[in-house]
């Protein structure tokens, strides 16, 4: 399988290049070079009128697209550049799919919710985001399930890695400098481990055929997110005991709980996060983990020595 790969440097993009490295042919696609993977095709996807010379350079079986405008607060002040990566950049990918024939899968967010709800969302609640963030995401996903392209969206939330700036990382450093902590406790979601979604995505690569048979627009939505739920707080709290488990910390920090309001940022940020993935499950056979993914990062960024952001 021949896949194009778009956000090649993110946390998620990262994930996939390990994940299907040896599985299938990637051509990545990257603002800067990437180590290892001279066949990159490095280009700043700012600018629109190059799209249709990037995508005819690697003739694609699947596009997978992990590139974004992720800046959430700044996206409140640069609408134009986050309408661009988040809705017109999947409507041109959309089209292209749907010329040529590949197979599309575009990765999507719990912003597209009006986050008021109490139990988890599922693929087909009634969305209403309150960010730029969030709306550019969800006009680039109708723009795609508006196309005939044979794609799928897959919504996560509080996505973390070892790489890049992230809350784990984040975290983590404050910690580790014995900052006293402030955490947010009236927000809920669901973390999520970028090589869980990685690897949810492979299988999703796979299993494909399946998918035909998703004929309604709103069976091609799917949402992959970690099995735990807890508060910014809860998740700090687990990354502090992974943390001193590890032997990273001698001993666990103090963590103050704060509400959304002592927290002020630009963008809104959704007070309920929570994404329900069981379809995902049904689908395609897999599950993202929870706090063990937690764990399992932790002990990589220890092994790797590279826990300040
Ligand atoms: N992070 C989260 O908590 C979260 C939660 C829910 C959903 N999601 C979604 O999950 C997907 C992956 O997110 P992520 O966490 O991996 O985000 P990320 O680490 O910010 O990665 C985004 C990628 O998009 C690329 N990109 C942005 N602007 C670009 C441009 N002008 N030209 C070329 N590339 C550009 C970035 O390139 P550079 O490497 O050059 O910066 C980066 O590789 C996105 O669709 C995001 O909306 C993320």
């Amino acid at each position: 399988m021949k896949i194009l790969l778009l956000g090649a440097q993110g946390q998620l993009g990262h994930e996939l290049l390990r994940v299907l490295h040896g599985q299938a042919e990637v051509r990545p696609v990257a603002r800067q070079p990437i180590p290892g993977w001279p066949e990159t095709l490095v280009t700043d996807l700012a600018s629109a009128a190059r799209w249709d010379q990037v995508w005819p350079q690697f003739d694609a079986d699947l596009i997978i697209n992990a590139a974004a405008y992720t800046a959430v607060d700044a996206a409140e002040d640069d609408v134009e550049n986050a309408e661009l990566l988040n809705q017109h950049l999947p409507a041109s990918l959309a089209q292209h799919a749907a010329n040529t024939g590949a197979k599309l899968i575009h990765v999507s967010t719990d912003y597209v919710f009006p986050g008021d709800a109490d139990q988890p969302y599922q693929e087909h609640d009634r969305t209403g985001p309150s960010s730029v963030y969030g709306r550019t995401k969800l006009a680039g996903e109708q723009a795609i399930l508006n196309s005939a392209a044979d794609a799928l969206i897959v919504r996560t939330s509080w996505v973390y890695s070892g790489r890049r700036q992230n809350f784990v990382r984040a975290m983590l450093s404050r910690m580790l400098r014995q900052q006293p902590l402030k955490v947010v406790a009236d927000q809920y979601g669901c973390p999520t481990w970028a090589r869980d979604l990685a690897q949810g995505l492979a299988h999703v690569a796979q299993s494909w055929p399946q998918v035909g048979t998703l004929t309604e627009a709103e069976q091609r939505v799917f949402h992959l997110a970690g099995a735990d739920m807890g508060s910014w707080y809860d998740f700090a709290q687990h990354i502090a005991q992974a943390a001193v488990e590890l032997k990273l910390l001698a001993e666990a920090p103090e963590l103050s709980p704060i509400t959304t309001t002592e927290f002020p940022v630009k963008a809104p940020r959704p007070a309920w996060s929570v994404l329900d993935s069981s379809r995902f499950a049904q689908q395609f056979g897999y599950r993202a983990g929870g706090w063990k993914s937690l764990y399992a990062c932790l002990e990589e960024l220890k092994e790797a020595r590279c826990w300040f952001p």
